[in-house]
């Protein structure tokens, strides 16, 4: 079913685990989430970059995960978020088209400016009751398959403070370590997601889980992240599955028969992920019924 983020928010924190968002591309990785979620009984939150707007259409990509959510996953929390949104212009159309929950991205602009787009997305969000998420410090890297080592510059722990506080967000992003895609030094900053934690005290999101190693990400759900975005190990589940089903189907000519291993290798490595973040069997069939 298709929910606010504040309900699948509220339970994480109460409970102590976090909810995966999952970076989606295409319809299987749609229904790859959707199935994951259905077999983990696990809460989720199903994100589109602009990029992937750009390749389904933003109406497409809306109702397609709002179909999928109602019809497929009837039973479990799905909440639908923009991630990276660069612009207010991008931000509020997907507030126009239903989304509970944006991501204006404005991190790369000096802090006050920040501060100032994310008020001006807050100003329009608010009244119609959508979340938004601001970030602090740039998150870098790419989504590839990069596996050698990255500059990763982390926030300042001020920056972040003096956002939270002007802003008010609902949820609040900074660079703690991780990057984009997978890098070998990538780490969580517990010490600073600690102080972020308890000055601010907002849900948390976790960006760049990707290359991040299962005990740093247990330490940062321990210390006070909400939300973990996972994208490039989906991508790579994806076409890893799909190059190895052509290559040994060569002559295959029905796009089903080439693409439905995909979704397998989506709701694969979003059940692991949903059981490294405590989110899987949150979903009681108590609270099914009522
Ligand atoms: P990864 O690609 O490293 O998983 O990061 C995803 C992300 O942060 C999307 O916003
Ligand atoms: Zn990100």
């Amino acid at each position: 079913m298709l929910v606010h983020i504040k309900e699948i928010i509220k339970d994480a924190e109460k409970r102590k685990y976090a909810v995966g968002a999952f970076n989606i591309h295409n319809l299987e990785s749609i229904l790859g989430v959707a199935s994951a979620a259905n077999k983990a009984k696990s809460p989720a939150i199903i994100q589109v970059s602009e990029s992937t707007i750009k390749y389904m259409g933003l109406k497409p990509v809306t109702h397609i995960v709002s179909t999928v959510a109602k019809n497929i996953a009837t039973h479990i929390p799905i909440a639908l978020h923009l991630d990276h949104g660069k612009s207010f212009d991008s931000v509020f159309e997907c507030i126009n088209a239903g989304f509970t929950s944006v991501h204006i991205d404005a991190s790369s602009l000096p802090l006050d400016e920040n501060i100032a787009l994310t008020k001006h997305v807050l100003e329009v969000a608010r009244p119609r009751g959508v979340w938004v998420q601001g970030e602090v410090g740039a998150m870098v890297g790419g989504h590839g398959l990069q596996g050698g080592t990255l500059d990763i510059p982390i926030a300042k722990f001020e920056d972040v403070v003096k956002f939270v506080k002007e802003t008010d967000v609902d949820t609040i992003a900074a660079a703690i370590g991780t990057a984009h895609g997978i890098y070998k030094n990538e780490t969580v900053n517990i010490p600073l997601l600690k102080r972020i934690k308890s000055e601010t005290e907002k849900p948390f999101v976790l960006h760049g889980s990707s290359g991040v190693s299962d005990n740093k990400i247990k330490e940062a759900i321990k210390n006070g992240v909400n939300i973990i975005n996972v994208g490039t190990d989906i991508k790579v589940a994806f076409s890893e599955a799909l190059i190895d089903n052509c290559c040994k189907n060569k002559k295959e000519r029905d796009p089903r028969n080439l693409l439905r291993p995909t979704i397998k290798a989506v709701e694969k490595t979003v059940l692991k992920k949903m059981n490294l973040f405590g989110s899987y069997d949150k979903v009681k069939v108590l609270d099914i019924e009522t």
